[in-house]
């Protein structure tokens, strides 16, 4: 699996929990974070090196961990190797169809936070409208959450009035019935972004995230785990292509257990 940097850990979290006995190897490209501002191109570049590290690396399928190369990289990805890669956007909108299903009468309003990339790519309307024509999306670019989660800055005065600032538009002109938090960085801030929802509107919003959607998507396409000796214990390998030592600091408070080793690795060119 892989992501622009840390983002990609709020999917393997829930991978963890969901296949215990898989081995995950987690690439964050540090390196070159963030690509929520970069164009289709680059991500696609940055992407198809990423996987195919991931295949010669032993890899028998690629979680694409990030929203922005979902939406820009995936079928480049799919064209690139010859293992089964699954994005974490159309997990999430199948699972946010599902639970605002109701009589087509009813308008039901779907915000969707994400990195400029991802927006413009218009992937999350795309996704949704394909499952359900009835649902209304309306999406905001929140580009300076990324930096923040980047530096584990995920809560208090400066991310919550970042928060206040990027939300209140949105949720005030649209009043969602859900809001996808459409980049895998934000759901480290998902504290802050739910108590500034409900400042906004008056009431609890449900949050969206691509963790368990995906961690689902996956486990049905590996099926049944043999009976064989592999870990039960979280074990996942982390590699990044930059600052391994800040990596390990916010990858041990993210997962919730100690982490060990962040292995550095170059993937120039
Ligand atoms: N975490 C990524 C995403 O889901 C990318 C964030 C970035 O690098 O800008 O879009």
């Amino acid at each position: 699996m892989f992501d622009s940097g840390v983002g990609g850990l709020t999917v393997l979290r829930a991978l963890e929990r969901h296949l215990p006995r898989d081995a995950f190897l987690y690439v964050g490209d540090t390196a070159r974070v963030p690509w929520g501002t970069k164009g289709p191109d680059t991500v696609q570049r940055y992407s198809v090196r990423v996987a195919r590290h991931l295949v010669d690396s032993g890899c028998r399928a690629i979680v694409i961990a990030c929203n922005t190369a979902s939406a820009f990289a995936l079928e480049a990805v799919r064209a690139a190797v010859s293992v089964p890669v699954i994005d974490v956007i159309t997990p999430v909108a199948v699972e946010v169809a599902r639970a605002l299903a109701a009589p087509p009468a009813s308008a039901r309003h779907v915000a969707v936070l994400g990195t400029r990339g991802t927006v413009a790519s218009h992937a999350y309307p795309r996704a949704l409208a394909a499952i359900d024509n009835t649902l209304i999306t309306h999406q905001r670019p929140c580009p300076l959450f990324v930096p923040l989660v980047e530096e584990g800055w995920v809560d208090g005065a400066v991310p919550e009035a970042i928060a206040r600032t990027y939300l209140d538009p949105l949720l005030r002109e649209n009043s969602p019935d859900a809001l996808i938090l459409g980049c895998t960085h934000y759901p480290m801030m998902s504290a802050v972004i739910a108590r500034v929802a409900r400042a906004i509107l008056g009431r609890d919003v449900p949050l969206f995230e691509s963790g368990d959607a995906t961690a689902n998507a996956l486990a049905e396409l590996l099926g049944a785990p043999s009976p064989d000796t592999r870990p039960v214990a979280p074990s996942a390998r982390l590699q990044v292509t930059d600052s391994p030592e800040l990596f390990l600091d916010i990858a041990s408070r993210f997962l919730g257990r100690p982490v060990d080793t962040v292995e550095h690795i170059d993937l120039a060119g």
